[in-house]
């Protein structure tokens, strides 16, 4: 029986979130006070050594992307709450329950890059998370709990692609959002060129746990290669649609029958797509499966940002599939070939297998195009653009071919 273990969402129903006081009260923003006190290398060295892996899809380790910013007179710390992925809400989840968490994790990052200033980009869709956000920094300010850090919320445009990092910088600058060649990297040259981290809310909000406890409690939970909890969220055919936190060992049966409740009308389980539109479509017989980002990676899925969107038997995976290849074909930003014409041409594919118009050469040729696309697109965005694709035809492929032409 799986269960349930709350680091980011530690105060989530306990605290008014609309408080610093009530936040400060259950130990809030002593973790920055412990952090202030260290070296920035041995801050540095803490996170790395805990293993936080970025909690917005990449899953790279946040102590050490911390240690690429050379020393600098500007620096700036970027969070990333664009949270874009359809059936993912965890960012928000966490910033709506307790939004000093976040910028505590913010301010422990700024004293170990040296940074003054923050800004926390928040998806176009999430007004009120802005609202919610900017009560809280004035609250901080006011306690002056900050410091001589300072934090600012600018909102999306509502693209997919400023999600992605070097899209988001561009964005904040005031351009249009569409990704940058790396490297450079953000953290060598970022916003205005300046060294800048960008990381995802949950990666932040797990920094003051991992103060306050030491990096040796944070490194024994969940999975070794990928410890601590991950939030996800349940959507889809499964009985309960909720937010939940668990430790990373805990495994995709466990993610949907345990919190789940199950498939939904008492039907039977077909598919699971994990970590948002891009995530592989996952068959029975890998259920058992972990959900830490390498376990995922081996049976060539995702976890992405932690969006479990569960299918029953009634489902048309081919229908579900073409959806997706619609979304990514209006999300495309256009600036490298590849995407903009494979998401286009696969788009163009999938509707033409969906609507029984196709031959079995198709399914070959979208499937080089998939590969291709995997090399050569510029960002994130076209790379993964493939995997339902990909994912579906080694696991379904029979319900792609009962829709070929005879
Ligand atoms: C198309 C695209 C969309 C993305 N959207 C998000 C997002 O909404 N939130 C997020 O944290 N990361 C998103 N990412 C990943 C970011 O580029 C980046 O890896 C992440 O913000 C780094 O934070 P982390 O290391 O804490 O995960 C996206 C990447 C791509 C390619």
């Amino acid at each position: 029986m799986g269960k349930e273990m709350r680091i980011v969402l530690r105060n989530a129903d306990k605290i008014d979130p609309n408080s610093i006081d009530d936040y400060i009260k259950a130990g809030g923003y002593r973790a920055l006070e412990k952090a202030r006190g260290m070296e920035r290398k041995a801050l540095i060295e803490e996170v790395k050594k805990a293993n936080l892996r970025g909690r917005g899809g990449a899953g790279f380790n946040a102590g050490m992307k911390w240690s690429f910013v050379p020393p600098a007179e500007v620096t700036y710390v970027v969070c990333n709450l664009d949270e874009g992925e359809p059936g993912t809400y965890k960012d928000r989840t966490i910033v709506q329950k307790d939004p000093h968490t976040l910028l505590e994790g913010m301010a422990i990052c700024a004293h170990a890059i040296n940074s003054k200033k923050g800004f926390i980009y928040c998806r176009g869709e999430y007004p009120y998370v802005v609202e919610h956000l900017n009560r809280a920094i004035d609250q901080a300010r006011k306690k002056g709990v900050l410091g001589d850090f300072d934090i600012e919320v600018r909102m999306g445009g509502g693209a997919y692609v400023c999600g992605e990092e070097t899209a988001l910088i561009e964005s904040i600058e005031g351009h249009r959002g569409e990704p940058r060649f790396k490297p450079p990297f953000p953290g060598v040259a970022g916003l205005w060129n300046r060294p800048t981290v960008v990381n995802n809310v949950e990666t932040f909000a797990n920094l003051p746990e991992i103060i306050n406890r030491g990096y040796e409690w944070f490194a024994s939970i969940g999975a070794p290669s990928y410890p601590g909890t991950k939030v996800l969220t349940l959507s889809g055919d499964v009985v309960n649609r909720v937010a939940i936190e668990v430790p990373t060992n805990t495994t995709i049966r466990e993610v949907i029958y345990d919190f789940g409740g199950g498939i939904r009308d008492g039907k039977k389980f077909k598919a699971v797509q994990i970590g948002g539109t891009s995530g592989g479509f996952i068959p029975e017989s890998l259920l058992d499966t972990p959900i830490d980002f390498d376990s995922m990676r081996d049976i060539g899925a995702t976890l992405g940002t932690g969006a479990v969107f569960v299918m029953d038997e009634t489902r048309d995976i081919v229908d579900i599939v073409t959806r997706i290849a619609k979304f990514f074909e209006h999300e495309s930003c256009g600036k490298c070939n590849p995407c903009r014409e494979g998401t286009f041409r696969n788009f163009k594919i999938m509707t033409k297998i969906n609507r029984g118009m196709a031959a079995a050469q198709d399914i070959e040729n979208m499937t080089l195009l998939c590969k291709v696309m995997q090399k050569a697109c510029l960002c994130g965005l076209g790379q993964a653009a493939p995997g339902p694709i990909v994912t579906t035809l080694q696991h379904f492929r029979h319900e792609y071919e009962r829709k070929l032409l005879a």
